[in-house]
């Protein structure tokens, strides 16, 4: 096929982009993936012991109050009513998560009413009242006081971090949610929900058009392929979704993430912890939390004598691990200012998605994100001749 459009990365940005391109422009486009699949870190398959749905790269829950993105995500897929909640244990006890008034009058021992319960708090919170906070500690400290920070917050931020956040800048948080009703539902949002059949599904309908080609297993920047960053650029234009700084051969440095390490076990039970999500707040138990993913469809008819869970072990991403979470550190942001002038220079190519702008994107802003940069990008380049970036 002779694309118009090549796209590098098959994630939810770079769908939604071949989507319009196809269905909206009649364009025909061409998909890059390095992986063996497509779907990106949102990419879920069948546990081949269980049958339990398992997402790859960790749990993924579908949430928006974006109206426009709800109705576009729902031309591809149905949602199940899943209600995304956490909850962590801490020295051997469970509580809700975020923090609400359950989880205060159960750490407290009390029967706190809601204005009762914010006195409580904002009195502890002002143990280092007029001074400026230095670090992490002592922000988490002056945003919810040092009880409810030491217990759920503090070891746990150690964990994900591997550093004591008394190392850590302030800046990491800007505020700790505390609900002073009894409400323990995660997220915010108007619109929540898992896929009806599952991530893959959802996927593969939105590139279900004969215009689209896909290849996978191929490198962008592999120039034995016909299809690389030397043979495409200039000639052909280009939605680049894959890391930021690889593109620019690291000319600016690396930028730093985050990755996790999965460990997946199979305990001889049919529900090993009875929910989706445990986290584990305490630093004695080195992993950050356990998915068990037989939760995330309770409508399903899944075995009831064996179950699958993830231990999740956060640490810093070296060069050959998945790049999760953005450090964002002054560094980082340094050179993040360099590759987005230098992205800004390179005709004919469209940085987008999270790797490619080098920033923590939940699946709905980068789907969101993706159909603001087909309207205000790719159709008008398409339509009218004007710059693609
Ligand atoms: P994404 O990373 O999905 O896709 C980029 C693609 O580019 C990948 O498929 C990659 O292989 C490909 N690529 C890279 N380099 C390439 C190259 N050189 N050549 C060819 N292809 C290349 N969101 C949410 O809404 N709810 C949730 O619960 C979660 N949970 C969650 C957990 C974890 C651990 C992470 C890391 C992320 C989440 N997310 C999430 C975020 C979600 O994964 C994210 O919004 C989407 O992956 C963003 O889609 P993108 O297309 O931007 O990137």
């Amino acid at each position: 096929m002779e694309a118009d459009i090549v796209i590098v990365g098959s994630g939810f940005f770079g769908l939604t982009i071949a989507e319009r391109c196809a269905n909206e422009l009649g364009l025909k486009v061409l998909i890059v993936e390095k992986r063996s699949h497509i779907g990106g870190n949102a990419y879920s398959e069948a546990d081949p012991k269980t049958g339990i749905e398992v997402h790859k790269y960790g749990a993924h829950l579908f949430h928006t109050s974006n109206e426009r993105v709800w109705e576009y995500v729902n031309r591809f897929t149905s949602f199940t009513p899943y209600v995304h909640k956490v909850y962590t244990n801490h020295r051997g006890v469970v509580y809700s998560m975020p923090i609400n008034l359950g989880t205060i009058n159960q750490f407290f021992g009390a029967a706190y009413g809601p204005e009762e319960a914010r006195a409580l708090i904002q009195e502890q919170a002002g143990e280092l009242s007029g001074k400026d906070p230095e670090n992490l500690n002592d922000k988490g400290i002056s945003l919810i006081g040092r009880p409810l920070y030491e217990a759920f917050i503090k070891e746990y931020t150690g964990k994900q971090w591997q550093t004591d956040p008394k190392e850590l800048p302030a800046s990491i948080i800007s505020r700790l949610p505390v609900r002073y009703n009894y409400d323990n539902r995660y997220f915010n949002d108007t619109y929540e929900g898992l896929p009806t059949e599952g991530y893959t599904a959802w996927i593969n309908k939105m590139v279900e058009h004969p215009n689209i080609e896909i290849l996978t297993d191929t490198d962008f920047f592999d120039e034995s392929q016909p299809y690389s960053k030397a043979a495409l650029v200039g000639k052909k234009p280009v939605i680049y979704t894959g890391p930021l700084d690889k593109y620019f051969d690291y000319s600016q440095g690396a930028l730093s993430w985050r990755t996790i390490d999965f460990e997946t076990e199979y305990p001889e039970c049919g529900d090993y912890q009875g929910t989706s999500v445990m986290n584990y707040a305490d630093a004695e138990i080195p992993f950050t939390r356990i998915i068990e993913p037989r939760h995330f469809h309770p409508e399903r008819d899944y075995p009831t004598d064996k179950t699958i869970i993830m231990k999740e072990y956060s640490r810093f991403a070296e060069a050959n691990d998945e790049p999760y979470y953005p450090i964002n550190s002054d560094k980082d942001r340094e050179a993040l200012l360099e590759y987005r002038r230098l992205a800004e220079q390179e005709d004919g190519v469209l940085f987008g998605g999270r790797l490619g702008t080098y920033q923590y994107l939940d699946m709905h802003m980068a789907i969101g994100s993706a159909l603001t940069a087909f309207d205000n990008k790719v159709a008008p380049h398409f339509r009218d001749g004007k710059p693609l970036n």
